[in-house]
């Protein structure tokens, strides 16, 4: 069996710009340095009017599949991640399928579509559905559409509401990928946690403050279960650690805490035992309060090393570029981390041909996984061909007031009738409701 990963990826963004600093701050009488310093977050991207998770979802998967010049027979599975489904029955792939359909000649009838849900794990979870179905030989030579994508709301007034944003990634699972080959090995940290849930409700309820811890501790569970079948993750295994960003200073948080577990009995750790100590042990300890405020000391310390903030500059920082200026997109949150980074090795000239990344995936309530992507040959091309720059400078920027009215607009309780701030082309958009209510789309030229 050939590998099998991702063969292509492609982004589409909300179109519509809110300005964290400027417009957002001000309006909520915060200090501007608590998002783009504390959260790590300057902007958010927001659906326009007549945007909604599936135009975003077939708009990316329409880009795709032109670049790749694929026909709709060429795709034996449609996948669709995403929390922020309006049906509890209809799956979004067929909204998407029906858009796609429009406008490619032939059909999906014989590709098996469904819809994942696991919080913001689900994209990754979908990607595993579609790699287990090509390496189990039923796909008959045929490719499976991913697509991860969601309008992140929350509630107004809500601590996430700073954290929000809109977005798809549609990716195309192959055999021999252009793009990354995903690992065989992979490790999972999964409990039953309430820390962020939608109990038949759009926006969630959330424990902000816990939903962070419950993030740290399943990843860790997770990286731990990877190594006990890849073998001990070292900081010299990969080149970038492309992690699920709800905002960019939760990885932070994560990645001091992945920075001490990957160079524990390592050189690195000799290294610093000068000048910070060795990291503490449990066994050295007879009481567990002491043991932990000695941990947070050393993580202190480690913080303010060189070595730790080189390789955070390298390993991590570049993963955060896009989710800086669109916000949490859920699903598609870690699939941009992976682009950000990609993007930075293409701008600074770095080789990633057989190089590694270490892929970590949270969902609330909660799980996390991680796996590790061995990057292929042609990546550059897939590269070069993300116009998620163009998007981003073409948004439009919103006021306070206009963000307010959007938010009602998407908001499934109001009935607002107001005209898009933007003006289609070349893309699909909502355009109202048919005989049994549901959502209608067409694509504009
Ligand atoms: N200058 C610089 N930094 C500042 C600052 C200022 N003026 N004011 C505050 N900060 C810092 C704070 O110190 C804090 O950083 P640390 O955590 O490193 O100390 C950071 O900015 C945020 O400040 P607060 O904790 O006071 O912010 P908050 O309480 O208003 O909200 C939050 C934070 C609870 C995480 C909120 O954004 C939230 O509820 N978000 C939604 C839930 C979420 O994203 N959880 C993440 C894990 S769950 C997950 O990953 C799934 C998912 O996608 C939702």
């Amino acid at each position: 069996m050939n590998s099998v990963g991702i063969d292509a990826v492609a982004i589409h963004a909300g179109k519509l710009r809110l300005d964290l600093a400027e417009t957002f701050a001000p309006a909520k009488g915060e200090d501007p340095e608590k998002y783009t310093k504390g959260l790590g977050l300057h902007a958010s991207s927001f659906p326009d009017v007549e945007e909604d998770i599936v135009t975003m979802g077939a708009n990316a998967a329409h880009k795709l599949m032109t670049r790749k010049g694929l026909e709709p027979d060429d795709i034996g599975r449609i996948d669709v991640a995403t929390e922020s489904a309006f049906d509890n029955s209809k799956p979004v792939s067929t909204y998407i399928a029906g858009c796609l359909e429009a406008v490619f000649e032939g059909d999906f009838h014989h590709a098996n579509k469904g819809e994942r849900k696991f919080a913001c794990i689900s994209g990754t979870q979908s990607l595993d559905d579609a790699y287990n179905w090509i390496r189990a030989g039923r796909n008959r030579g045929r490719a499976a559409l991913v697509i991860a994508t969601d309008t992140a709301l929350y509630a107004r007034g809500d601590a996430g509401e700073a954290t929000q944003g809109a977005g798809a990634v549609a990716m195309l699972i192959a055999e021999d990928p252009d793009l990354v080959e995903l690992s065989l090995e992979q490790g999972f940290g999964s409990a039953d946690e309430t820390d962020f849930l939608k109990p038949n409700q759009q926006f969630p309820s959330v424990d902000g403050k816990r939903s962070v811890q419950v993030y740290l501790a399943r990843m860790r569970e997770a990286l731990e279960d990877y190594e006990s079948v890849a073998g001990d993750v070292r900081a010299e295994d990969f080149v970038y650690a492309p992690f699920h960003t709800p905002f960019p200073g939760m990885v932070r948080k994560a990645a001091l805490l992945a920075y001490r577990h990957v160079t524990r009995d390592t050189e690195i750790e000799d290294s610093l035992a000068a000048r910070i100590g060795r990291q503490p042990r449990a066994e050295a300890f007879d009481d567990e309060d002491a043991f932990f405020e000695s941990v947070r000391e050393y993580m202190d310390a480690l913080k303010e090393t060189e070595q730790y903030q080189e390789w955070y500059e390298q390993a991590i920082e570049p993963t955060l570029d896009i989710a800086r200026h669109v916000g949490n997109w859920y699903t598609g949150s870690v699939h941009i981390a992976r682009a950000s980074a990609l993007r930075n090795a293409r701008e600074n000239g770095i080789d990633m041909a057989g190089e590694s990344l270490l892929v970590g995936s949270y969902g609330s309530g909660a799980q996390a996984e991680i796996h590790a992507e061995t990057v292929r040959e042609n990546w550059t091309e897939e590269i070069d061909a993300l116009d998620i720059d163009d998007q981003l400078a073409a948004r439009r920027d919103i006021s306070f007031e206009e963000y307010e009215e959007i938010h009602d607009v998407h908001n499934h309780d109001k009935e607002i009738d107001i005209d898009a701030f933007t003006t289609p082309s070349e893309e699909f958009i909502r355009d109202g409701l048919g005989p049994m209510d549901e959502r209608t789309y067409r694509y504009v030229e």
